[in-house]
């Protein structure tokens, strides 16, 4: 069988609706067809400001969200990356193969920096892509679903998979990106041409999959629109009201076009309120369920146990091969 694999980062107190409707939600499709390995990357998550207990707690959230919205461990490898140590030791050898100038192009990391400048940003910032391509190449990956602000680490993955095997011979499987177009990219509901992201300015355009669904419902009527008032799906004149039939469309599963008939000489107000129920029919349930997992941290952590156990064999027997092809003598 093929392989999938990806991660979300335990750097929120929940995942958020671009999270889920872009990448997480597809994770859950996959695991009935695919091979598939996903993880929680806590290692990634120092590269920002944290606090060590809250680490830990969000590690575990993310976890029981992952089984609450249908990952199935059951099917899937469930795992967080610091458990797996090969990971890391594949960082370091990718490290030295990745340029400095190349690793400087990476987007998300000018984005994060542009503001305190890069004295402000740990190193580990820096290469958070390469971290990234081992949480990858070490797994012989065919497809990474994921949205599309991960493009461009993709892409790194994948230029890093074709230099190591050319150079040093075949170790790696060259993965492709898995991103659904009409679902890549939700945006912040105050700010509809930036991505819903846990990093704005204000969280007033994020929804959160576990606040109380009041909450979200007045983030939704809340939404910014346009001052026209036809409902209609047109990103580039009107992204406020596609980015909430784009939601809507996602968590109903009626199609956009079909959702812009049925709103024909309605208004906005009724879009909105329409799209909260239907958030709210989504997470009330879930919220159930994230807290039934939580209440039973022992039988998460046995889910992880073996979710590592499973990992850690694939990643070894990676690790093994590109040690051999570099030349690292073997301890006896
Ligand atoms: P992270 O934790 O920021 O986000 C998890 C996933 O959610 C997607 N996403 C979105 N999709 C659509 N609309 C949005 N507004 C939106 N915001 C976030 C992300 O694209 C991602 O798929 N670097 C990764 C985590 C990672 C990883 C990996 C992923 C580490 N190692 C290996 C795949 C494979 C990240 O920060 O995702």
């Amino acid at each position: 069988r093929k392989r999938v694999l990806s991660g979300i980062q335990p750097t929120s107190d929940s995942f958020h609706l671009g999270n889920y409707l872009g990448a997480v939600r597809q994770w859950v499709e996959l695991q009935e067809d695919f091979d598939a390995f996903y993880f929680i990357p806590d290692m990634h998550a120092l590269t920002v400001d944290f606090d060590p207990k809250t680490l830990a707690e969000r590690t575990r959230t993310s976890v029981a969200q992952l089984l609450a919205v249908g990952v199935d461990p059951e099917r899937a490898t469930v795992y967080v990356q610091s458990h797996i140590p090969e990971i890391a030791q594949l960082t370091w050898v990718l490290q030295c193969i990745t340029g400095f100038g190349e690793a400087s192009r990476m987007t998300q990391f000018k984005d994060k920096t542009a503001k305190k400048g890069t004295d402000a940003a740990g190193v580990g910032l820096f290469t958070y892509p390469v971290l990234m391509a081992a949480d990858i190449l070490a797994f012989e990956v065919d497809y990474v679903p994921v949205g599309e602000d991960q493009r461009q680490h993709l892409e790194l993955t994948r230029d890093l998979a074709q230099r190591f095997n050319k150079r040093f011979g075949k170790s790696f499987v060259v993965p492709q990106a898995h991103i659904v177009k009409e679902f890549a990219k939700i945006y912040d509901l105050q700010n509809p041409t930036a991505k819903m992201s846990k990093s704005a300015e204000t969280d007033k355009g994020l929804i959160n999959l576990l606040d109380d669904p009041k909450r979200s419902a007045k983030k939704i009527r809340s939404a910014v629109t346009d001052t026209d008032t036809v409902i209609a799906f047109d990103r580039e004149n009107k992204p406020g009201v596609s980015n909430l039939l784009t939601i809507q469309s996602a968590l109903s599963g009626v199609g956009v076009d079909d959702l812009v008939a049925k709103y024909e000489g309605k208004g906005y107000g009724d879009l909105k309120v329409e799209t909260a129920d239907i958030l709210a029919d989504f997470v009330t349930p879930l919220r159930g369920r994230v807290a039934g997992y939580l209440d039973d941290p022992a039988e998460l952590d046995a889910i992880l146990a073996r979710g590592a156990e499973r990992a850690r064999e694939v990643a070894a027997a990676t690790l093994d091969s590109v040690y051999d092809k570099v030349g690292f003598l073997r301890p006896a």
